[in-house]
């Protein structure tokens, strides 16, 4: 459903204990949102935030990663039946992190989508291209490609639970943000895939990541296709994270 804005808080492998309590406290303090609202918090933390978190805070718990196995001999490694086991509703796969930095290629990230599925978990898929990609004009093609990666590994599962994110890699971290108009085009061509890809009755959230803060998220919000947010360096900074949701 693309009628709520929803806006998930990625802190990436920040926190603490004391700080995530802190940080959560002033989250839940204001009330009404006036947005779908996740927070996926790295493993160790999840019980942590699930406990923090007002059963009608409405706001949804999600981890970062996924196995792509089942269960069984793989250390390590968590599994989504796990993570729907502890409460978790989100999981994100296939960050531009972890594809970068722990070497998943687009199959991998395929297969985790197919895990979280299984377990009834809603997966946030991440798609973006390099600077480099952008450079040479090729940016709907790579998006495309990992988009078709991930269809190819989820026939015969609920597709209305994916969650898309496109984040230009460039923009991650970089307080770069990718303009309007290049979220626009992007967003477009992700929503036309989802249509011919998952039928039109499917009304898939597609969320911007890169550089989200609450002087640009208005504006980011505004562009057609964009269904909220993934928000990494200012899902730490509690008034930040509740102006960005109070923007979308
Ligand atoms: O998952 C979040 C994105 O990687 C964006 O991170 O808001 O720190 O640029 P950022």
């Amino acid at each position: 459903d693309v009628s709520t804005k929803l806006v998930v808080g990625n802190w990436k492998m920040n926190g603490s204990l004391a700080g995530n309590a802190e940080l959560l406290g002033e989250v839940t303090k204001s009330a009404g949102l006036g947005c779908e609202v996740a927070v996926c918090a790295p493993f160790p933390y999840l019980m942590q935030v699930l406990q923090i978190l007002p059963p009608r805070s409405g706001i949804a718990l999600g981890a970062q990663n996924v196995s792509e196995f089942d269960d069984g001999a793989y250390t390590g490694e968590v599994s989504a039946r796990m993570l729907s086991d502890l409460g978790c509703s989100y999981v994100i796969v296939g960050h531009s992190e972890r594809r970068s930095l722990f070497h998943e290629d687009d199959g991998t990230v395929g297969r985790k989508t197919r895990a979280a599925l299984r377990a009834g978990l809603l997966p946030i898929v991440c798609v973006g291209e390099t600077s480099a990609e952008r450079n040479d004009g090729i940016t709907l093609e790579v998006v495309t490609r990992q988009l078709d990666a991930v269809a190819a590994e989820i026939d015969g599962l609920d597709v209305d639970q994916i969650v898309l994110a496109y984040e230009p890699i460039w923009a991650i971290g970089s307080g770069l943000t990718a303009t309007a108009e290049q979220v626009g085009e992007v967003h477009a061509s992700i929503r036309t895939w989802t249509q011919r890809v998952f039928g039109s009755e499917v009304t898939t959230k597609i969320l911007y990541g890169g550089s989200v803060k609450p002087g640009n998220a208005a504006e980011l919000f505004a562009v057609p296709n964009v269904d909220g947010g993934l928000i990494g360096g200012a899902s730490l900074v509690a008034r930040d994270f509740l102006a960005i949701c109070h923007a979308a």
